[in-house]
């Protein structure tokens, strides 16, 4: 398991072309790509449908490398079990959401995946503190969660991720910070001088030219 200061990308499939998914796998993969980011949305939590488990299950035989599934979705506990058993290797749940989290925490720590919790531009930091020593991962979206291609949200977002990162270092906590949502060449320097080191892009990953240039470009 990597350290929280390690960079790490994660492109987001929402972006990829789903008509060839396993070449996209496979590009992502080859492009240098550290985790494979999924977006879960139910149409209700966010206003916006994608996949379900099935789909994280038919990735799965051609990844290799992390599946990061990210639930925007209003009750994750219902649907959990089934995230875990197609394969994920790490859940994100949202603390907006309707459920017990701190006990959808514990189950997915139970099952030995990666555990995250998110929370939107909107929900402030003191909202996730209660969770902070139950996750390996916190989630600043940096746009309102439904769709890819937005634009960063950086005055709502960045003094959060800090906040974040200063909490971590003076609890003596170890938390990766993750951005997700408008995460471009630009933006990723100035959400990684505020505390984060997993980037999520979908547009400027899926949607470069060149994926492995993105990336490493990312990585700077
Ligand atoms: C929430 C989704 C998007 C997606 C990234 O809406 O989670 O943020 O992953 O979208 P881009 O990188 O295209 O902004
Ligand atoms: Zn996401």
């Amino acid at each position: 398991m990597s350290d929280c200061k390690t960079r790490i990308i994660a492109p987001s499939i929402l972006a990829a072309d789903w008509s060839r998914l396993r070449e996209e796998v496979k590009k992502a993969e080859k492009a240098g790509a550290d985790w494979l980011h999924l977006d879960v949305m139910d149409g209700h939590f966010v206003e916006n449908v994608s996949f379900g488990p099935q789909f994280v299950a038919t990735i799965r035989p051609h990844a290799r490398i992390t599946l990061d599934v990210h639930l925007m979705m209003t009750r994750p506990d219902k649907y959990l079990d089934r995230f875990i058993a197609a394969g994920a290797d790490r859940i994100t749940v949202h603390i907006e959401a309707d459920h017990d989290v701190g006990k959808t925490l514990a189950r997915t720590r139970a099952a030995g995946l990666g555990c995250g919790l998110a929370l939107n531009p909107a929900t402030p930091f003191e909202a996730v503190m209660p969770h902070l020593n139950e996750i390996d991962l916190l989630l600043v979206m940096t746009v309102v969660p439904g769709f890819g291609g937005q634009a960063f949200m950086e005055n709502e977002t960045m003094p959060k991720v800090a906040e974040a990162r200063d909490y971590r270092e003076s609890h003596g906590l170890s938390y990766h910070i993750e951005v997700d949502g408008g995460i471009d060449q630009r933006t990723v320097g100035i959400a990684g001088a505020h505390g984060a080191n997993v980037m999520v892009a979908g547009t400027a990953l899926f949607g470069a030219p060149d994926m492995a240039e993105a990336v490493r470009k990312m990585r700077v």
